[in-house]
């Protein structure tokens, strides 16, 4: 069946892999990609299906309400997958403004067009918000986020994705939209920015510059091979349930440190070094400010209902990942330069 879908957030990292899963599994559908390109938007990421027929780029920013409302009237949206967002951490730390504007306003001026431009056929659409785990707070040693944790987000981040999921399920209620959400853990693996955990330490050891470790690097993620949460996303959008929530996760819990050791093994090994050569960068640095210590994911209702499950183990993820960085210089050399370099020096050297 033909389908008109718009993916907000498309040049990023997760985005950039959802596009291509959707561009070549759905030949009769029109993917329109439709992002600002920040710092941590690339096309470079797409550079393998821009010519693909059923894809249109659209360069533009969520929070520009006339812009958005030209978009939709230019397509009739049948989707809308929605992964456009500010996304790292430390920079909401230090400027949470943009995570206001673009999460939380952004997310809003999708959802105005979604609803006015659909008005005599909502049922026509489907709004899929793409979320994180962040959103639930953080574990102690035990226990699991499933579907119905309460929302205790504790960073201006994760409060900045709760509150646009909170508007995502209001249009709901209030507006009979047709909306379906997830919450997955945290993604590794090709195109991601280097200035998240698994990319930065990668460049870090392969350049020969510190690790640096935030605290004791104690604190625990569960981490999820990018390509299994596009498959994720598929499912979901074209399966899951109006209004449900799905959580996403590897059921793959690593310390910050454990995780970084088996990193230095794989580089040392692809790179030649002696074992032991790179976990000599791992730097411990001052902690981040109000560091969630634990996130976990239980993921039982997509496995059970949709019939979801990863298809990586996390060693064989690393290794491909680490391969695709080893492979891929010039497209981390274009990003090691700039604006980012900037962003870096006052991240690990000014604080
Ligand atoms: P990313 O930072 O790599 O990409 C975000 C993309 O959004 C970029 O291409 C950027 O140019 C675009 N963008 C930012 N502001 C925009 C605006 N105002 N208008 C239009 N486009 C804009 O992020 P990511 O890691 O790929 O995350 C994508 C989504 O998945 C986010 O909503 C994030 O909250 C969610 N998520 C991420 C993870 C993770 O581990 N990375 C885990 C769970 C959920
Ligand atoms: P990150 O990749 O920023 O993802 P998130 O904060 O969304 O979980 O960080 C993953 C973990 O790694 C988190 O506990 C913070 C830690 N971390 C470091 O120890 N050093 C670093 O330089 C970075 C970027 C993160």
């Amino acid at each position: 069946m033909n389908k008109t879908i718009l993916i907000t957030g498309g040049a990023g990292f997760i985005g950039s892999h959802v596009v291509r899963l959707f561009v070549n599994k759905y030949p009769d559908y029109k993917i329109v990609n439709l992002d600002k390109l920040t710092y941590a938007g690339n096309l470079e990421n797409l550079s393998d299906i821009k010519e693909t027929q059923n894809y249109i780029f659209e360069k533009g920013d969520i929070t520009d309400t006339n812009f958005i409302e030209n978009l939709f009237r230019k397509y009739d949206f049948d989707g809308i997958i929605h992964l456009a967002a500010e996304s790292h951490v430390d920079r909401s730390i230090s400027d949470p403004g943009a995570f206001i504007q673009t999460n939380i306003v952004g997310t809003v001026n999708l959802l105005n067009a979604a609803r006015n431009f659909r008005k005599d056929n909502l049922e026509k659409i489907r709004f899929y918000h793409i979320s994180t785990d962040e959103v639930y707070g953080s574990l102690k040693d035990i226990g699991f986020f499933t579907e119905q944790t309460a929302y205790d987000p504790r960073s201006p981040y994760s409060a900045s994705k709760a509150s646009s999921d909170h508007l995502v399920r209001a249009y709901m209620h209030t507006y009979k939209l047709p909306v379906v959400l997830s919450n997955c853990s945290n993604n590794y693996g090709a195109n991601q920015f280097p200035e998240k955990l698994i990319p930065l330490a990668i460049n870090n050891i392969k350049t020969e510059k510190p690790i640096p470790i935030y605290g004791k690097g104690e604190n625990i993620r569960d981490w999820l091979f990018v390509e299994d949460h596009a498959s994720a996303i598929d499912l979901i959008f074209h399966k899951g349930k109006n209004g449900e929530t799905y959580n996403i996760g590897g059921n793959n819990e690593w310390t910050n440190i454990d995780l970084i050791h088996k990193l230095c093994e794989i580089m040392d090994r692809k790179l030649g070094r002696p074992q032991g050569s790179s976990a000599k960068l791992i730097t411990f640095v001052k902690d981040r400010a109000g560091h969630d210590l634990r996130y976990a994911i239980d993921s039982s209702k997509i496995q059970k209902e949709l019939g979801w499950k990863p298809s990586l183990q996390f060693e064989e993820g690393l290794e491909k990942t680490v391969d695709w960085y080893l492979n891929n210089e010039t497209w981390l050399n274009n990003i090691i330069s700039g604006k980012y370099e900037q962003y870096y020096e006052e991240q690990y050297f000014k604080r």
